[in-house]
């Protein structure tokens, strides 16, 4: 299936999570399994060449990590929200629209001088993509560049992740 198609099937979703937000919803775009093979496709033919780990964010970059994992070998690390990881070696807070966030870094997965490759599905502010960036970096990984399907322009995040290649298949 052609990109283009497979992203036609992402869904607006009016006021979720809250009123007045338009959400863009990619679950009829994974649940396609040529969309999804189309997607995952498009996002490694990005991926920086010199790349050996993807850094999967929860809980939706997730579903991306793993099939580009499995696709290209690459090993997957998850970076997960607080209380779900037995074994934490960094962790990282970061300031949202309202309160604040926090992504923590599994002990053992990224060695120093790896290289890294960021994957989720959205970007948006930017601020889960620049923690996931800074708690690699503090393992000593390298990161080649932060790959998302829908980039939600006119939120900052691209500018908030200034300095890096940021690979988005669409902008909406
Ligand atoms: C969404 C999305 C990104 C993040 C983008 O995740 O999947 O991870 O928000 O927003 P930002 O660029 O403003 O940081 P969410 O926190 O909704 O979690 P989920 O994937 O577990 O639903
Ligand atoms: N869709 C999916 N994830 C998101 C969105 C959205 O519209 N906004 C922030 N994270």
């Amino acid at each position: 299936m052609k990109l283009d198609k497979a992203l036609g099937l992402l869904r607006e979703v009016p006021d979720f999570p809250q009123p007045g937000v338009v959400f863009r919803d990619l679950t009829p775009v994974l649940a396609d399994p040529d969309a999804l093979r189309a997607v995952v496709d498009a996002l490694q033919d990005k991926i920086h060449p010199d790349t050996e780990v993807v850094a999967a964010i929860e809980s939706r970059g997730f579903l991306l990590g793993a099939a580009l994992g499995y696709g290209w070998r690459y090993g997957v690390v998850p970076l997960r929200k607080p209380g779900k990881l037995p074994a934490v070696a960094h962790r990282i807070s970061y300031d949202l629209e309202y309160g604040t966030a926090t992504l923590e870094l599994p002990t053992g997965s990224v060695s120093p001088g790896q290289q890294v490759v960021v994957v989720d599905d959205v970007l948006a502010t930017g601020g889960t993509a620049a923690a996931a960036c800074a708690l690699v970096e503090r393992a000593g990984g390298v990161v080649t560049g932060v790959s998302v399907v829908l980039e939600i322009p006119g939120l900052g995040g691209r500018e908030r992740l200034a300095g890096r290649s940021v690979n988005a298949l669409l902008a909406l």
